[in-house]
């Protein structure tokens, strides 16, 4: 036979059989770490909605489920090894109707509420102001209390202030006392109000940032406690709230809150969790990467009423919001969480570590069973790690390590609705060790990307990594088969001199340690 034919055949099978690759390349400025990422950018969010509480996170102590004095031990444990750093409770909307004097005092005497908000599920109140401040004791984690300015009275706010943090003989540390607390607890975060726009009172901005005043005058600083008062902020692109806000509030708030949902609703629903086409990936991408802009526009605004950034911008909810699953009680958000998911974490985390000179909090909505979760349980005892759960833990080597900026060179896709999506996110830090993590997403629904990574001026002589991957974006993990995704070893980086190499396969997300 003729060798050219050979050859030819030889390379036409080498052709088909080579995966399709993207290239990209990253800058990394390892010398001009700026601010630090504080740790809250990774907190978490738990209302009385669904599932949250009641079964994800508390089963009460004469539960068949292993508990520790209350708590799911599993999902206790999941939550232990993620390093929560906040956790934003009790609401969302619930806050608004919640009556804290109902949740304290002897659990059977407690009375129940209908939880108009989601459900009209009855509350028996057993979870109150102890079993939460108790939990984020055990978590070591900071409580950040939203408090009720829709349906309740400056009184209520005041005194339930007192009853958390006053370390004398005050009437509220006494009836903490009676409740089996002898010590204050310590509660730096206040939310005042939650949507005061929306379910928290419909609002117009001017008479809410009247009644923020009002509100946080009397949420008082206790025997060395210090409150950071947040007030309630804007949805996604209403940047009239800010800035009535910023106007009229001012240096009154620590901190003011800002909601942003990666939300579909172009065919009349927002379309289900774990069934979707790869336009609908890149579109949610495009969707979430949005947030970008909204935060940039809100700090603009910020800045030009505080350009000392004295202020803080708290994004205290984001994720994804899907259909309920079926089957599953209309009103409890109880969604499934895929790839897709584990992207829009990823995505989004790299866009948070940029603003972190204003950004000082974000709160993903919700931690157990609702909306974007970290964990799924169900009553039998059964517990699910969600993709979206990995994503936290791999990137929690940023938690207060000092952020790295990047340039990032690659492809752009179009997608639906006019917007364009890079195939590459990345963020970088440098850890109190001088560790530098480098986390990366191949938002490539079907090519390998092979990244080139300028280290130039930097000494670096090993590198180890994990990688979050899985045959299709819709995959998820499920109570028959819990480990379907979950992160792995990765051996696809080298070194060579100043240039790392990273092969990363088709829809993938990597964190990187450089030493
Ligand atoms: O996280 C679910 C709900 O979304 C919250 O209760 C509310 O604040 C928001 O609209």
């Amino acid at each position: 036979m003729n060798n050219k034919l050979i050859l030819c055949g030889l390379l036409l099978t080498a052709t088909a059989y080579l995966p399709a690759q993207q290239r990209a390349t990253i800058n990394l400025h390892a010398d001009q770490g700026i601010h630090v990422i504080p740790k809250e950018i990774y907190g978490q969010f738990a209302e009385h909605l669904g599932t949250c509480i009641y079964g994800g996170l508390w089963v009460g102590e004469s539960s068949q489920l292993p508990n520790i004095k209350g708590y799911r031990t599993d999902v206790f444990n999941a939550l232990k090894a993620l390093k929560v750093p906040v956790l934003r409770w009790p609401g969302g909307c619930f806050a608004d109707e919640y009556h804290w004097m109902d949740g304290i005092g002897p659990r059977h005497q407690r009375p129940k509420m209908v939880n108009t908000n989601w459900g009209g599920t009855i509350e028996d109140n057993s979870f109150g102001t102890n079993e939460f401040l108790d939990l984020c004791e055990m978590l070591g984690c900071e409580p950040y209390i939203s408090g009720n300015v829709g349906s309740g009275s400056v009184e209520e706010l005041a005194k339930w202030v007192e009853y958390m943090t006053s370390e004398g003989d005050s009437p509220m540390a006494r009836l903490r006392r009676q409740n089996g607390r002898d010590k204050a607890w310590k509660v730096k975060y206040i939310g005042v109000g939650n949507e005061s726009w929306g379910c928290g009172g419909n609002m117009r901005p001017e008479y809410y940032a009247d009644l923020y005043r009002r509100y946080a005058t009397y949420c008082r600083n206790y025997d060395g406690n210090r409150l950071f008062k947040v007030a309630s902020g804007a949805s996604d692109y209403d940047y009239n709230w800010t800035k009535v806000l910023m106007q009229q509030v001012g240096s009154r708030m620590q901190g003011l809150s800002l909601h942003y949902y990666t939300v579909a609703g172009w065919h009349g629903s927002k379309g289900a969790a774990t069934r979707f086409s790869t336009k609908d990936y890149y579109w949610t991408i495009g969707k979430c990467r949005e947030i970008e802009e909204v935060i940039r526009r809100h700090c603009a605004i910020m800045d030009q009423y505080d350009p000392k950034k004295r202020i803080a911008l708290m994004l205290d909810e984001w994720g994804t919001w899907w259909d309920e699953e079926e089957g599953t009680v209309r009103g409890h958000l109880y969604q499934q969480n895929s790839m897709r998911d584990a992207f829009v974490a990823s995505t989004t985390l790299d866009i948070f570590h940029k603003f972190t000179d204003r950004l000082k909090m974000a709160n993903i909505a919700q931690i157990v069973n609702v909306l974007q979760s970290m964990i799924l349980t169900n009553p039998q005892g059964g517990m699910v790690l969600t993709p979206t759960y990995y994503v936290f833990k791999m990137y929690n080597v940023h938690q207060d390590a000092t952020y790295l900026p990047l340039d990032i060179s690659c492809t752009q896709m179009p997608v639906r609705d006019g917007r364009t999506v890079p195939l590459l996110s990345a963020t970088a830090s440098k850890d109190q060790a001088g560790k530098i993590h480098l986390s990366l997403s191949n938002i490539d629904a079907t090519e390998e990307q092979l990244i080139s990574v300028n280290l130039s001026g930097m000494r670096v002589k090993s590198v180890s990594g994990e990688v979050l991957t899985s045959a299709n974006l819709t995959d998820h993990n499920t109570f028959e088969q819990p480990d379907a995704v979950k992160p792995a070893v990765f051996n696809g980086a080298k070194l060579a001199k100043e240039t790392l190499t990273v092969k990363m396969p088709p829809a993938s997300i990597v964190t990187l340690c450089l030493q």
